[in-house]
C-alpha cells in the first residue's frame, strides 16, 4: 500500500483529498495543527471511508517535529495543503503568512531531501495570474505581481519548489486552483469558514440559511455581460481527484519534467449574479443581495484553459456548478 502524507488534511480541500486517496487504496498520514480545522473532521473522514487515517498534530513551523516525522515515516508522496489562505488577513499580518506558508514549505522540502523522498504536490492558486491578458488562462500565461502577501506566498512557493527540483531528485507538481467550492456528497465534510466568510459561496450559503442578512455583490460595473465579476467555480471533489492523478503521475514516473504546473478549473466562467441565480434555482432558497462597490484586489474575470490538464493528466471535471452549489447547501444544513 502506498503511503501519502497530506498536510492540512483536515481542511477543506485536504479532507476531500484524503477521502479520495483512501478510496484509491492509499494509506494516508495527516499532519494538521488544527489552526483552521476541527479534529472532528478525522471521524467524519473515517465514517465516509471506513478507514481512520493516521493523524499527527504537528505545527509545520516546528522544524524538529518535521524532521522527526520524515525520519520515521517513509511516505511515497507528500501533498502539501497546510497554509494560511485569507487574502485580506494576509495584508494585515504578512510576516505570519510568510513564516507559516514559506517556512513550513522549506522545512518539508529539506526533510524530504534528507530522506530521499521525491514526490511532492503543491496547492497553488490561479491568483498567480492576476488579471490575465487573455482568457481562458493557460499555464503559459505570465505570472503577475502578487496583489497580496497570500498570493505572493503561492508565487514564492512555486519558485522555491522549482529551485529545489534543480538540486535534487525532487519531482513536483503545482496545481493552480481556480475557485474550489462545494462539499462531499455525504455532507459529512465541507468548508468551515471561521467568522464572517470572505469567499462568495460560504457567504451565499449563510445568507440563504438566515445567518447573514444580505450578501454584498462586490462590483456591478465590470466589463462582463452582467457587470459582475466572473470566476471558474470548480467542485472540490473534482479538485481532490486531480491530486490523486497528479500523485500517481509522479509515483509512476510519468512526469515530463521535474517541476510541472497544471490549472485546475472547469473552463467555464460564471458571474456572481449567475452563481446566485443557480443557487436559488437548485435549492429553492432566496439569497438577499445588494450591489456594492468593487472589492480591492479583485480581477474582472478568471477562468481556466483546461486543455493541458485534460490531455496531459487525463483528468477532467465531472461535476457541474449546480451540483457544487447544491452540495454546499446540503452541507450548510448539517451545521
Ligand atoms: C479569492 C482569492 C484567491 C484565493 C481564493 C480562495 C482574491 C483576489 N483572490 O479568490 O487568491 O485563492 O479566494 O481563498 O481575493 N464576492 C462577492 N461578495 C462576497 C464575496 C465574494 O461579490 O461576499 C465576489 C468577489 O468579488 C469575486 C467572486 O465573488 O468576484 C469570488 O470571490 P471569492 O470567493 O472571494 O474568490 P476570489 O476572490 O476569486
Amino acid at each position: 500500500m502506498k503511503k501519502v502524507l497530506v498536510t492540512g488534511g483536515l481542511g477543506f480541500i485536504g479532507s476531500h483529498t484524503v477521502v479520495e486517496l483512501q478510496n484509491e487504496g492509499f494509506e494516508v498520514y495527516i499532519i494538521d495543527n488544527l489552526s483552521n480545522s476541527k479534529i472532528e473532521v478525522l471521524d467524519k473522514i473515517t465514517s465516509i471511508t471506513g478507514v481512520k487515517p493516521s493523524f499527527f498534530n504537528i505545527d509545520l513551523r516546528d522544524k524538529a517535529a518535521v524532521k522527526d516525522f520524515f525520519a520515521n515515516n517513509k511516505v511515497d508522496g507528500t501533498i502539501h495543503f497546510a497554509a494560511y489562505k485569507a487574502v485580506g488577513e494576509s495584508v494585515q499580518i504578512p510576516l505570519e503568512y510568510y513564516e507559516n506558508n514559506i517556512g513550513s514549505l522549506v522545512y518539508i522540502l529539506q526533510e524530504m531531501k534528507a530522506n530521499n523522498l521525491n514526490n511532492f504536490i503543491f496547492s497553488s492558486s490561479c491568483t498567480v495570474y492576476g488579471q490575465a491578458d487573455e482568457l481562458p488562462i493557460t499555464e503559459n500565461a505570465p505570472v503577475k505581481p502578487a496583489e497580496s502577501p497570500y498570493g505572493n506566498t503561492k508565487q514564492i512557493g512555486e519558485e522555491i519548489i522549482k529551485d529545489a527540483t534543480k538540486i535534487s531528485e525532487l519531482k513536483a507538481i503545482a496545481l493552480r486552483y481556480f475557485n474550489p467550492i462545494g462539499s462531499h456528497e455525504s455532507a459529512k465534510i465541507g468548508e468551515l469558514p471561521i467568522g464572517v466568510p470572505q469567499n462568495l459561496i460560504p457567504y451565499v450559503v449563510q445568507t440563504a440559511a438566515g445567518l447573514r442578512d444580505e450578501l454584498s455583490v462586490f462590483g456591478s460595473d465590470y466589463n462582463t455581460p452582467d457587470g459582475t465579476a466572473v470566476r471558474d467555480y470548480i467542485h472540490v471533489v473534482d479538485i481532490a481527484k486531480a491530486h490523486i492523478v497528479a500523485l500517481k503521475r509522479l509515483i509512476e514516473d510519468n512526469n515530463k519534467s521535474q517541476f510541472e504546473v497544471f490549472n485546475l478549473g472547469t473552463g467555464q466562467g460564471n458571474s456572481v449574479l449567475e452563481v446566485i441565480k443557480s443557487f436559488e434555482k437548485v435549492t429553492g432558497k432566496k439569497v438577499n443581495f445588494k450591489l456594492v462597490a468593487r472589492r480591492e484586489g479583485d480581477v474582472t474575470a478568471a477562468y481556466a484553459d483546461t486543455n493541458y490538464a485534460n490531455n496531459e493528466l487525463g483528468w477532467k471535471t465531472e461535476l457541474s456548478l449546480d451540483e457544487a452549489l447544491l452540495s454546499a447547501w446540503k452541507w450548510q444544513e448539517t451545521l
